[in-house]
């Protein structure tokens, strides 16, 4: 049965370029789940784009002495070329900035507040009293009442994972000027969590077994402290609050992390609008059968599955107040928050100003896209903080992709086409032949089933398996040793042949470049599996923007095909590049002289 799957890539932030770090957390989980979900027959929406407001676009637009919309414009564009490097292939990758996400995230904003899950608050806001500015709650440091970790910010604690307010932190500074801040009254708008204690608990709880243990578990663990949650800030970057009286202060917009959740949402009503189709977006959002998935690091999961929950439910006019669904109707909540672990670099922590970091397109510029994704699916952060090693990368590289799969690749097409021209009939199948036609073709279904509930390392190992087989069987038979036996060789080329080409396929969600090629040299048509490209797109009336979109109503399909007898076949160029073992070495001293 075919299903409507939203995938819902968490937003960078559009404050520089995108490294190794972040793509391995929402990047590419989220593109080999689409992909397997499209092959699979579902109907996927995938859609994310820039996270433009709020203080980390200002502070840095501040230290690159740009207002904040130049510099969104400028990282909107790079970030948008990184990520359509890696072959991420969104339906939609937008930005926060659009005249329709505005209107989206004012919609949102009204219908919970129509529905008295939001209400205005006298708080105390920080300034920095040398320069009389507010100080953005993630810009003070200090210690964490709940826990007592010393590097708790303003907004959260990453030791304990609370949310916190910067009033609470204990011994507070500034981290742009080491001063103590001042708090002073400042009137802010709240997101009444604690009416959502319940329907969030049934919710939570009914995800036993189906969701990643450590996510769930992170998220309810947050529901034992539930306070309402100040929306808006003291800051004239973001999206205006739209009520009387508010709409018009420079000075009042909302939270980022507000309107940024939205933008699946927003995104999902934009791509509907440029598919041509306006209302297509209520597939995705309202059909009961419909599921979504979030992508993201661990750092965004309270967002995911405690916030922006919440706000669903009460635009849909659910939780302790009641209301009624707002005017765009009652909106889907997450089915699953799949969230990752942290990568770290060589045993530290990624940091851009540390220059600990690679940046995505400084690495496709050296080594293939599928190298990385290859690296991030079986080596990556799914379960645990997980170390990149330049070293791990190249043996991983040269033993598994070039000297595993490639080499299989290679020498079976080669010998084919070398002695054959085409892909052989196949005489008699041994026992060994069978077993082997059997193994690749029943290796689909827990693959796939792999796949469809993100557990990527084992999808991978799995198909991996039937490739160390394959080259086994190879060894075994030694077809290059048959001259004399042309029927037997052309048994033994037709089973690997047809193996190669299931293996492709169930290699396609992680390696959809390098299986391109593998579909072309076995004499394939048409487009195996689509490629994102970047569109230039205008907004009415506004300002042209690019947007990553792409047809990805491709050939692909998650099933074994039988491969032709006949078919021409060429001699093949090799998948991937082997990679001298100096690499580790020249990346090390990189790493300690960016420059260099
Ligand atoms: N920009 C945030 C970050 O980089 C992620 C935003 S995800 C969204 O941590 F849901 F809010 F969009
Ligand atoms: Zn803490």
């Amino acid at each position: 049965m075919s299903q409507h799957i939203l995938t819902a890539v968490a937003w960078p932030y559009a404050n520089g370029p995108r490294h190794i770090g972040h793509v391995s957390g929402f990047g590419v989980p989220s593109d080999v789940f689409s992909r397997y979900q499209r092959m699979a027959g579902n109907k996927v929406l995938m859609v994310s784009g820039t996270d433009e407001h709020g203080t980390p676009i200002q502070v840095q637009a501040d230290k690159e002495g740009v207002t904040a919309r130049e510099l969104a414009d400028r990282y909107n564009r790079v970030i948008a070329e990184d990520l359509t490097g890696l072959g991420l292939s969104y339906d939609l990758f937008t930005r926060t900035t659009t005249q329709n996400h505005y209107a989206v995230t004012q919609e949102i904003f009204k219908g919970l507040f129509d529905n008295g899950y939001i209400f205005p608050k006298t708080t105390m806001g920080a300034i920095s009293p040398s320069t009389g500015r507010t100080l953005p709650d993630r810009y003070i440091e200090g210690t964490c009442p709940i826990c007592g970790y010393d590097g708790a910010r303003g907004d959260q604690c990453d030791n304990c994972g609370n949310q916190l307010d910067p009033i609470q932190l204990i011994n507070p500074k500034s981290r742009i000027n080491g001063e103590t801040p001042v708090f002073v009254e400042t009137e802010h708008f709240m997101l009444d969590l604690p009416a959502f204690a319940e329907v969030l608990g049934t919710y939570l709880q009914a995800k036993q077994g189906d969701w990643r243990p450590n996510v769930l578990k992170f998220a309810l663990n947050l529901l034992g402290d539930l306070q309402p949650r100040a929306i808006s800030r003291d800051l004239d970057w973001g999206v205006p609050i739209p009520l009387d009286g508010w709409s018009e202060q420079a000075n009042k917009r909302l939270y980022v992390w507000f309107d940024a959740v939205i933008g699946y949402l927003s995104a999902s009503v934009e791509w509907a609008r440029r598919s041509g189709d306006p209302e297509a977006w209520r597939q995705w959002w309202q059909n009961p059968d419909a599921k979504s998935y979030y992508f993201m690091g661990k750092d965004n999961i309270v967002f995911h599955a405690e916030i922006w929950p919440a706000m669903l439910f009460g635009y849909s006019g659910i939780g302790a107040r009641g209301g009624q669904a707002g005017s765009l109707g009652a909106l889907n909540v997450p089915s699953e928050v799949v969230s990752s672990e942290f990568l770290t670099m060589e045993g530290k922590k990624f940091s851009s100003s540390r220059q600990v970091v690679i940046y995505v397109r400084d690495f496709l510029a050296r080594y293939d896209a599928d190298a990385l994704r290859y690296y991030i699916a079986v080596a990556g952060p799914e379960n645990q903080d997980t170390d990149f090693t330049w070293q791990e990368f190249v043996n991983r590289n040269n033993g598994e992709l070039v000297a595993a799969w490639g080499n299989l690749v290679n020498r079976s097409i080669s010998m084919a086409a070398k002695n054959f021209g085409a892909i052989p009939e196949a005489g008699d199948l041994t026992d060994a032949d069978r077993a082997l036609l059997e193994r690749s073709r029943r290796a689909f279904a827990p693959v796939g089933a792999e796949l469809g509930r993100s557990r990527f390392k084992n999808a991978i190992t799995e198909a991996f398996d039937v490739v160390r087989e394959a080259n086994k069987y190879l060894a075994e038979q030694e077809p290059w040793k048959l001259k004399d036996d042309p029927e037997r060789q052309k048994s033994i080329l037709f089973t690997a042949l047809q193996v190669v080409d299931d293996a492709k396929t169930m290699l396609t969600p992680f390696l959809p470049a390098s299986s391109n090629k593998v579909h072309a040299m076995l004499g394939g048509e048409g487009v195996w599996s689509g490629m994102p490209e970047i569109r230039e797109v205008d907004e009415d009336g506004g300002r042209p923007y690019p947007v990553i979109t792409g047809d990805y109503d491709d050939g692909a399909r998650w099933e074994h095909r039988p491969i032709k007898p006949g078919t021409p076949l060429a001699p093949p160029v090799p998948l991937f590049k082997k990679l001298d073992p100096k690499v580790v070495d020249e990346e090390l001293a990189r790493l300690d002289n960016p420059e260099g």
